[in-house]
């Protein structure tokens, strides 16, 4: 491991961590060195998951909450620093998404996205700032998306949340710099996780995006990864308010 890259003595949550791209960047944390606290609904997934890291020599941990949930959020946050003594890295990644028309959409579906894939990001940020100021550093990063870039029918509230993320990765970066905590985003394409299943069922979706790929295929979650690696080591020291996008080349072609 390069010395660049280790979080040796660093405490790290990343929510929505049971499975997909959570997991894969957990994992890549903890390869690094880090304590890494997974998150998500399930207990029982993420004991499972825990022991998968622990079997390699890992350090790692779980709290089970509903980041859509405020006051569990906090509390989550808390907990990780009361057990672990220190707050370094949040990767707020725990998201869903909604898929169908315009005239479709409830106001009760318009709100549920937002809140689980930008309100609970904007609260888990603000719980966390308070902990990473002790130490004067602080690694913030969002899972946000392609659709921040390019639009897609039907997914609304999600390209809204997820463009808002963007933006506010920005406004925090510029507030957050003298505090030495940077916030960054690692921007996914098409990648295969149960989040994407229904376009994954569909033969014609698949091919469209190996088409519309340079790379002509979808990402494993592992190659996330290196992205959150490096935002969240002191590597990234000098980066903040940037997205990674790791999309196999998919926003650079028409
Ligand atoms: N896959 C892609 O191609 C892609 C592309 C761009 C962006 N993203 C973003 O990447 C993130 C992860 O997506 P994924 O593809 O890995 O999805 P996934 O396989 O569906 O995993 C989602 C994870 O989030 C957890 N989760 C969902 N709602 C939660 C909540 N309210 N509170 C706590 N945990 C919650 C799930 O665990 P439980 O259900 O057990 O709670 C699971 O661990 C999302 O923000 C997604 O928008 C994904």
């Amino acid at each position: 491991m390069s010395k660049m890259f280790s979080m040796t003595g660093r405490v790290a949550l990343v929510t929505g961590a049971s499975r997909g791209l959570g997991f894969a960047m957990a994992e890549g944390l903890a390869e690094n060195g880090a304590t890494v606290v997974l998150n998500g609904r399930d207990a029982k997934t993420l004991g499972e998951c825990v022991k998968k890291l622990t079997d390699k020599g890992y350090k790692a941990d779980f709290l089970a909450f509903d980041v859509m949930d405020e006051k569990a959020a906090r509390k989550g946050v808390d907990d990780v620093m009361a057990k672990h003594g220190r707050f370094d890295i949040l990767i707020a990644n725990a998201g869903m998404t909604l898929r169908r028309p315009i005239a479709d959409w409830t106001m009760e579906e318009w709100h549920k996205v937002l809140n689980a894939d930008l309100t609970s990001c904007f609260v888990m940020t603000q719980q966390a700032v308070k902990h990473m100021r002790v130490n004067k550093h602080g690694r913030i990063i969002y899972t946000t998306s392609l659709t921040a870039l390019r639009g897609r029918p039907g997914i609304h509230a999600y390209v809204a949340a997820k463009t808002g993320l963007v933006g506010m990765c920005r406004s925090l970066a510029a507030e957050l710099a003298p505090d030495g905590i940077t916030v960054n985003g690692v921007l996914p394409g098409y990648f295969k996780t149960v989040l994407n299943q229904a376009l994954l069922d569909d033969p014609a979706f698949v091919e469209f995006v190996n088409g519309r790929t340079p790379m002509k295929r979808w990402g494993e979650p592992r190659e996330l990864a290196p992205a959150a690696v490096f935002l969240a080591s002191d590597a990234s020291s000098f980066v903040t308010g940037q997205q990674i996008v790791v999309d196999g080349g998919m926003s650079s072609m028409v």
